[in-house]
C-alpha cells in the first residue's frame, strides 16, 4: 500500500473530472487523439476538435489513409501543427506496421513518431490499465514539491531520479491495478494543473499535504529548483 497514490486516487474519484469525452472509453485510438492533443491546448478548446477528428476518422485507419491536407484542415486553430504531422505520421505506421491495431504496450507506444515516454504511459493506462508512470512537466513539479527534490528537473540526473520516484509510487499490482492506474494517472495530472500550480499552490485542500516536503519547509515557492539562465 501507497499513501501517496492512495490519496491522489482517493481524489481523483472524488473530486477529479469523470465525464470529458476521451474519459468514457478505453479505446487507445480515442484516447491517443485526445492526449495529443491536450499536450499543448486548454481542455475546453481541445473537445470540438477532438469531436470532429472522430466523426471524420472514425477509426485510426481512416485517419491513416486520409490526404495529409485533409488531417492539417481539420487541425487548423488547435496550433503547434508538427502535433497534426505527427498524429498522420503515427496512424500511417499503426495501419502499415500494427495491421491498424493501436500498438499494445507504452513500450510500443513510445516507438512511434512524437510520442515522448510520459505520453505513451498516459496512453497505456487509460486504454490498457498498464502499471506505468508518467512524468510530465507538472507531475515533475509535483514530485519536486512532495519529495522535496533539488535541482532541475529538465536536467538528466534530476530527471532519472524523478523517473525512479515515479515507478516506486505506481499504485500497487493486484486486480484493482487497471483501474487504480486509470485513477492515479488522471489524479496526478489534475493535480499538477489545479492545486500544484507553479505560483499559487493550494496547499490547504492537497490530499498529499500531509507527506509533502516543501509544505512542510515551507519552500513552495522555491522548489522545483528554477531552470538555470
Ligand atoms: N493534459 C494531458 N492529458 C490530459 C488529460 N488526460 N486530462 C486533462 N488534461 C490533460
Amino acid at each position: 500500500m501507497d499513501d501517496f497514490s492512495d490519496r491522489i486516487i482517493d481524489w481523483q474519484r472524488r473530486h477529479g473530472r469523470h465525464t470529458l469525452p476521451w474519459q468514457n472509453t478505453h479505446d487507445p485510438y480515442r484516447i491517443w487523439l485526445s492526449e495529443i492533443m491536450l499536450q499543448q491546448t486548454q481542455v475546453a478548446t481541445v473537445i470540438p476538435y477532438y469531436e470532429r477528428f472522430l466523426q471524420r476518422f472514425p477509426t485510426i485507419v481512416d485517419l491513416a489513409r486520409a490526404p495529409e491536407e485533409d488531417v492539417m484542415a481539420l487541425w487548423a486553430g488547435l496550433g503547434y501543427y508538427s502535433r497534426a504531422r505527427n498524429l498522420h505520421a503515427c496512424a500511417r505506421r499503426v495501419d502499415t506496421e500494427w495491421n491498424g491495431r493501436f500498438p499494445p504496450d507504452a513500450a510500443a507506444i513510445a516507438e512511434l513518431p512524437g510520442i515522448g515516454r510520459s505520453t505513451a504511459a498516459a496512453i497505456a493506462a487509460f486504454a490498457y490499465g498498464e502499471r506505468s508512470p508518467i512524468l510530465d512537466g507538472n507531475v515533475k513539479r509535483v514530485f519536486a514539491r512532495y519529495f522535496g527534490i533539488e535541482g532541475d528537473p529538465t536536467k538528466r540526473p534530476v530527471e532519472m531520479r524523478m523517473w525512479a520516484l515515479a515507478e516506486t509510487h505506481l499504485p500497487p499490482p493486484g486486480p484493482d491495478a487497471a483501474d487504480a492506474m486509470r485513477s492515479y494517472t488522471q489524479g496526478l495530472m489534475d493535480l499538477g494543473a489545479t492545486l500544484c500550480t507553479r505560483g499559487n499552490p493550494d496547499c490547504g485542500v492537497c490530499p498529499v499535504r500531509a507527506g509533502c516536503v516543501a509544505l512542510r519547509e515551507a519552500r513552495q515557492h522555491e522548489l522545483p529548483t528554477p531552470r538555470e539562465r
